[in-house]
């Protein structure tokens, strides 16, 4: 038989750490697949998804900024990829295609490692873009004791709210007042925001993390050392990045394709030596 493929579709995708992890899941479960980087610009995803129907091929992941554009491109959708509005994962079967969204789950399960009582949790999530969508209905499905988003624009917090149907969720504005008292009454900061993807823009002033709790959490969904990690880790205070959550993600989608348990253990690994290596 010949080898299955299993890929990545993006624009870019060079720096995805993926491949990184998934390979040496397929390796160690001793099945003969490759998981290649597809680079894909807009113009060429319907022929990319189409391609995905071939006998060989098992699926994919999808990242930015396809996301939600696969969508109308394959055959059914689950409930959860249905609400999100948006699809990491394809699946072949059979010649259907068949979108899954694991980016819930991977949050999920990141942060249930360091919050294993998450449901008394006070959290905060700063954004209201695409990457707030999965965020935000993973907290809620986890039954955190409260969930406030502070969006600079709020009207786009709001109908986030509205379309994911999440009742008793408050919305604030992005002032320094706003952020100031939010960061006092809560117990997990996220920053879903794109600020800080760099090292030339902070996402929070570090003078506010005099007021968050030494006992909280601060996440940030990148899997690089942001400003607000280093500020918040030199303030005594718990971080969590985005590269648990890219494995568990990715480990879901691995169980969803092959129907085999991952080897979360293994890709971690492999995941954490990547980062470190580069
Ligand atoms: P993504 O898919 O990465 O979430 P996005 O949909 O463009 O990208 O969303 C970016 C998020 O960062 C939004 O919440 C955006 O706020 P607005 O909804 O008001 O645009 C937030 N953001 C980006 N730049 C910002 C800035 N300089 N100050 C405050 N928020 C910012």
């Amino acid at each position: 038989m010949a080898t299955l493929r299993v890929g990545v579709i993006g624009d870019p995708v060079a720096h995805s750490l993926s491949p990184i992890f998934q390979q040496p899941a397929f390796d160690d479960l001793g099945i003969d697949a490759r998981y290649e980087r597809w680079h894909t610009p807009a113009d060429q995803l319907p022929e990319r998804i189409k391609s995905l129907r071939n006998p060989d091929a098992i699926g994919a992941n999808i990242t930015v900024p396809h996301k939600t554009a696969v969508m109308p491109l394959v055959d059914t959708i689950s409930d959860l990829g249905q609400r999100i509005g948006a699809i990491n994962t394809i699946i072949n079967r059979d010649g259907q295609l068949h979108g899954d969204n694991t980016d819930v789950i991977g949050f999920q399960r990141s942060l249930l490692e360091c919050r294993p009582a998450a449901e008394r949790d006070h959290v905060l999530v700063l954004g209201a873009g695409g990457a707030s969508r999965a965020i935000i209905a993973a907290l809620a499905d986890l039954g955190v004791a409260s969930l406030t988003i502070c969006n600079r624009t709020p009207a786009r917090a709001e109908a986030l709210l509205t379309d994911l149907q999440i009742p008793g969720a408050t919305v604030l504005p992005w002032t320094d007042w706003d952020l100031m008292t939010a960061i006092r009454d809560h117990s997990v900061i996220v920053n879903a925001t794109s600020i800080g993807w760099n090292d030339e823009q902070r996402v929070l002033d570090p003078a506010l993390l005099d007021a968050f709790a030494r006992t909280g959490l601060i996440v940030d969904l990148t899997y690089r050392d942001t400003p607000l990690l280093r500020d918040a880790a030199a303030a005594g205070i718990a971080t969590l990045d985005g590269l648990p959550m890219l494995v568990y993600q990715g480990a879901r989608s691995f169980e969803l394709w092959t129907g085999r348990h991952a080897p979360v253990a293994r890709m971690m690994a492999a995941a954490q030596q990547a980062r470190h290596a580069g």
